[in-house]
């Protein structure tokens, strides 16, 4: 922020605020039971989603030719579910050669399998596949608004109270120039006075490196977000806490999360890159919520039950207006896309 005045004491920029409320010390990521607790991820709503990311953990192993040592990173990990449910779920052979390792800055929970490592830092060289579900909605973003004086950075205090800060320059403003541009800036016509932007400078930043660490392989994102011609006019930034959608205080309470600019990430981390919804990545793998022939309930309802439950549970991962609408980014790097993904209708990308 460098021709900004010093904010008034107590005030600071969103990213800042936010970094200290999910990851300072006592931070919500930190101390509190973890995501599950607080919100529904693809990841805990059903084994299905561990079994659809086997089946394309399979396909990345093929194309790199079953090499002796397969990393699979799980970058903002939460408490190691989904690498103890891919674990636990490929065949031995694989199983032998695996190399979880969760990258999650809370603390190792108790209990997770010795053969999961645990680190605060991405690995380098990754030979294999990195995923990473709902972190980047994570990483810290900048907000500004516009009003009369035009855009200006947004100040908040742990209470949540805002007030407006500097004008946006620099890389920020080019940032907002390319990818959220409606905003009064670039001589285009100012939105409402309640238009609200999100700077996810950091987080293709984050996103970038990420990828990078790939050195052959597949990096897959999966979150909620938004491209170019349908920015949320009002933002995004919100709170949860206790399975409830909450006003985003940043005082290490509750999960403060927006919206990821997936173009914005997709293009910072380079081609080639896949851009699909959850819905279709998911039906690509096999998965979807078919319910089972009633006939099977007369010969064997156990395994009808079990098939109704799945099928259930297929749906919430699929239905365009729950985790459906999730979009899944995929970048390979030395190896094609693995081929249920390769024939399905992207969005973006290419
Ligand atoms: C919304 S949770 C997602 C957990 C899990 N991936 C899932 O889908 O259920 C985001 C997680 O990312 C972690 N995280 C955020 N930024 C991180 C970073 N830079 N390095 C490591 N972990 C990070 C947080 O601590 C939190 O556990």
């Amino acid at each position: 922020m460098p021709d900004e005045p010093a904010p008034p004491p107590g005030h600071r920029p969103w990213s800042a605020a936010m970094t200290d409320a999910l990851y300072g010390e006592r931070g919500f990521f930190r101390r509190h039971a973890g995501p599950a607790a607080h919100f529904r991820t693809s990841v805990h709503a059903s084994p299905t989603f561990g079994g659809a990311l086997t089946t394309l953990l399979l396909g990345v192993d093929a194309a790199l030719g079953h090499p002796s040592r397969l990393d699979l990173v799980d970058v903002g990990a939460g408490r190691g579910e989904l690498l103890a449910a891919l674990l636990a779920s490929v065949p031995a052979e694989l199983a032998a050669r695996l190399r979880p390792v969760a990258v999650e800055i809370a603390d190792r929970p108790a209990g997770l399998p010795a053969e999961i490592g645990w680190t605060d830092q991405i690995p380098a060289r990754v030979v294999g596949l990195l995923v990473a579900t709902e972190w980047l909605d994570n990483v810290p973003v900048e907000v500004a608004q516009v009003g009369s004086a035009g855009l200006r950075r947004v100040l908040v205090n742990d209470r949540g109270e805002e007030i407006s800060g500097g004008r946006l320059t620099g890389p920020e403003g080019r940032w907002l120039d390319r990818w959220w541009p409606a905003t009064g800036r670039s001589g285009r016509a100012p939105g409402p006075d309640t238009g609200r932007v999100e700077i996810g400078l950091a987080r293709d930043e984050a996103w970038a490196r990420a990828v990078s660490a790939v050195d052959r392989g597949l990096a897959l994102a999966v979150d909620y977000g938004h491209l170019l011609p349908g920015r949320p006019a009002a933002g995004t930034l919100t709170g949860f806490r206790d399975g409830r959608q909450t006003r985003p205080v940043p005082d290490g309470s509750c999960d403060i999360t927006a919206q990821v600019a997936l173009d914005a990430v997709a293009t910072a981390a380079g081609r080639p890159f896949h851009l699909l919804t959850q819905r279709r990545a998911l039906h690509a793998l096999g998965v979807d919520g078919r319910r089972p022939a009633l006939a099977l309930a007369a010969t064997d309802p156990v395994a009808y039950l079990r098939a109704l439950s799945a099928a259930a549970t297929a749906t919430e991962l699929t239905t365009p207006t729950t985790l459906g609408a999730h979009r899944w980014l995929l970048h390979p790097r030395g190896i094609p896309l693995p081929p249920r993904l390769s024939d399905v209708d992207h969005d973006l990308g290419g």
